[in-house]
C-alpha cells in the first residue's frame, strides 16, 4: 500500500514536470511567433503571455474578441460614453498617439475625427494586435503604425495621448513606467488622457461581479483603484490634471494638460 501510494506520488509529480516544461516551450514559442518579424527588439512581458495570452495573442480569439458588442458588453454598455470622452475634446489638428490597440472601433472614429493636419500614431506591444488594427482602419493616409513597449520614453511627441484601458492591465510597477514614458511624449500645451477603471462606490450594484473579475480576470487592476494615476507621476507638477469618473465611479477620466 505504502508503496502504491509513493508510486503515485512520484507519477504524479513526474506528470507536473512534464506539463509545467510543456507549459515553458509553449510560452517562449508563442513569444518568438509573435515577435518573428519585428524589426525592433520587443519582448513580450510576462504579463502579457502569462494573464492575457487568450485576449491579445491567440490568433483565434483577437478575430473573435474583436467587436464592438464583445467590448461594450465588458464594459457594461459604456463603450461609446468613454470614447466620446476623449473624442469630444479632440483637436481634429491635433497628432494622437493610441500607445496600445483597442479592440471595437476607436481607432477608425480617432482617426475619421481628424483632419488632413492631425494625425494617429498606433503603437502596441504585440506584433498581432498591430496587424488587426492596420486591418481595420483601411486608409492608410495620416497614421503609423509601431511595435512599441509603453513603458519605454523613446518615440514621438505628440499633442494628445489616449491611454485606453491599458493601465489596468500591468503590473504596478509597469504602470509606473508607462505614465511617466506616455507624460514625456506629450508636446508643451499638450494633453495626456487615461480612460480606465476607478474606484467604484461602496453601493454600486455591480460590486460582486467586479469584485469576481478583479479577482480572477483583471489582477493588476486594483492597483489602479487604490491610487489616482497623478500619483504614479513623477513629474506630476509640470502638468494640471483633472479627473472625471461616470458610472457610479467604476470609470475614470484622467487628463494630464502639460503647463506651457
Ligand atoms: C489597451 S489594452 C485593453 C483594451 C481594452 N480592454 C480592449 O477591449 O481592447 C490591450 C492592448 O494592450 C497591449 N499592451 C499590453 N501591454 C502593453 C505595453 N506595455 N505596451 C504597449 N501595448 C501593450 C496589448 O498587446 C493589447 O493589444
Amino acid at each position: 500500500m505504502l508503496q502504491m501510494l509513493k508510486f503515485h506520488e512520484s507519477f504524479k509529480n513526474t506528470c507536473h514536470q512534464v506539463i509545467r516544461s510543456y507549459v515553458d516551450k509553449r510560452k517562449t514559442s508563442i513569444r518568438k511567433i509573435l515577435n518573428y518579424k519585428n524589426k525592433v527588439k520587443v519582448t513580450l512581458p510576462d504579463y502579457l503571455v502569462k494573464t492575457y495570452y487568450w485576449a491579445y495573442l491567440s490568433p483565434q480569439n483577437v478575430r473573435l474578441l474583436d467587436h464592438h458588442f464583445v467590448v461594450n458588453t465588458i464594459l457594461f454598455g459604456y463603450y461609446r460614453k468613454l470614447q466620446n470622452w476623449f473624442l469630444d475634446d479632440l483637436d481634429p489638428d491635433a497628432s494622437v498617439l493610441q500607445p496600445a490597440a483597442v479592440y471595437g472601433d476607436l481607432s477608425q472614429r480617432t482617426h475619421q475625427a481628424l483632419s488632413d493636419k492631425g494625425f494617429l500614431h498606433v503603437e502596441d506591444i504585440s506584433r498581432i494586435q498591430l496587424a488587426n488594427t492596420r486591418r481595420k482602419l483601411k486608409k492608410p493616409k495620416n497614421v503609423a503604425y509601431k511595435v512599441a513597449d509603453a513603458s519605454d520614453p523613446d518615440g514621438c511627441i505628440v499633442d494628445v495621448v489616449n491611454c485606453f484601458f491599458l493601465l489596468h492591465e500591468v503590473p504596478d510597477d509597469y504602470k509606473e513606467r508607462i505614465i511617466n514614458s506616455l507624460l514625456d511624449r506629450v508636446a508643451p500645451n499638450g494633453k495626456a488622457v487615461f480612460v480606465d477603471y476607478h474606484q467604484y462606490a461602496m453601493w454600486h450594484p455591480l460590486r460582486p461581479i467586479m469584485s469576481f473579475v478583479y479577482k480572477y480576470l483583471e489582477p493588476y487592476a486594483r492597483g489602479l483603484l487604490n491610487k489616482p494615476i497623478k500619483d504614479f507621476a513623477e513629474k506630476r507638477d509640470d502638468f494640471v490634471w483633472d479627473t472625471e469618473t461616470c458610472f457610479m465611479g467604476l470609470y475614470q477620466k484622467t487628463t494630464a494638460q502639460r503647463k506651457s
